[in-house]
């Protein structure tokens, strides 16, 4: 009797596929990419600790790690290095439980998460990564509840993500600023490694948010026609053409920059934590 097949003619069964190539990597590294960063992230967020860095100075200017921006308030019961002067409100309420330290932290990050969680790119990651719905093209999924029905209701809550993408562009305000300040201590003008670490993480991540499939159609006069006869008589919408294919420059490479832009997030978390806290030097301008 003949053996039975899945999809695609391959046998049946999970992970069965005529494919001959190492399918299995990419869903390997992405999963594991991901997870990483998302331990980092919660480690800085549970910490609260050694995420600004002024060199003692106190007046304008200094490193504020991407985790705890924008700084809304400064607890010093958890870090007595703080920076209450730095932050929009001040000392944090007596109320906030210390063993949840970082208030702001725990405010801003669902902003980039949900924009990250629902950006197009990332669904099919962790669909295939974490779901194995289905792992790779033309690889047989992993056993799922009931029959494969595509995103169904869970496409009305990725839907947010039109929305988070104004959070993003926000957040990306004030990360801007952030790099800003890094290029002055004590309202003196200067470079130091982590300027130049604060300045690429602004500018990684407006190139990630500026490909986004939303954007581009938002920026793209929201036209879902760019051959229909009307496009050759309107001056408008050879505009909005031009502006979609600058978007869609980015978007072509949206992948890479969804990694290189989060991978240095991480990486200037880190290394505003390393100067902060004394592990390492930060060369710069204004001497040590
Ligand atoms: S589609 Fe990836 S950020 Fe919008």
């Amino acid at each position: 009797m003949a053996a039975e097949t899945g999809t695609g003619g391959h046998a049946a069964g999970m992970f069965k596929t005529l494919r001959t190539d190492a399918w299995w990597f990419e869903p390997l590294w992405t999963g594991l990419g991901f997870l990483i960063f998302t331990i980092y992230a919660n480690y800085e967020m549970m910490k609260g600790d050694n995420y600004w860095f002024s060199n003692g100075a106190h007046g304008f200017g200094g490193y504020l790690s991407p985790f705890f921006s924008p700084l809304l308030f400064a607890d010093t019961r958890v870090w007595a290095g703080a920076p209450v002067a730095e932050s929009f409100f001040g000392e944090a309420p007596t109320w906030w439980p210390t063993w949840f330290p970082s208030i702001s932290a725990a405010l801003i990050l669902p902003l980039p998460l949900s924009f990250r969680l629902t950006c197009y790119y990332y669904r099919k990651f962790y669909y295939r990564a974490y779901f194995m719905s289905p792992p790779a093209c033309a690889v047989n999924p992993a056993p799922q509840p009931g029959k494969y029905e595509g995103e169904r209701m869970l496409l009305l809550f990725q839907n947010l993500h039109r929305y988070a993408l104004y959070a993003a562009i926000v957040v990306l305000g004030f990360l801007s600023y952030d790099a800003f300040m890094s290029f002055f201590r004590d309202g003196v003008f200067g470079v130091g490694v982590g300027s130049l670490i604060l300045t690429l993480n602004p500018i990684l991540l407006g190139s990630y948010t500026f490909g986004c499939h939303a954007w581009r159609h938002l920026i793209g006069g929201k036209k879902d026609c760019f051959s229909c006869d009307a496009f050759n008589h309107d001056k408008g919408m050879k505009k909005s053409y031009g502006a979609w294919r600058a978007v869609t420059w980015l978007n072509e490479r949206h992948m890479l920059l969804a990694w290189v832009s989060m991978i240095w997030v991480g990486w200037t978390g880190l290394y505003v934590r390393l100067v902060a806290s004394g592990a390492i030097t930060d060369f710069s301008t204004w001497g040590n």
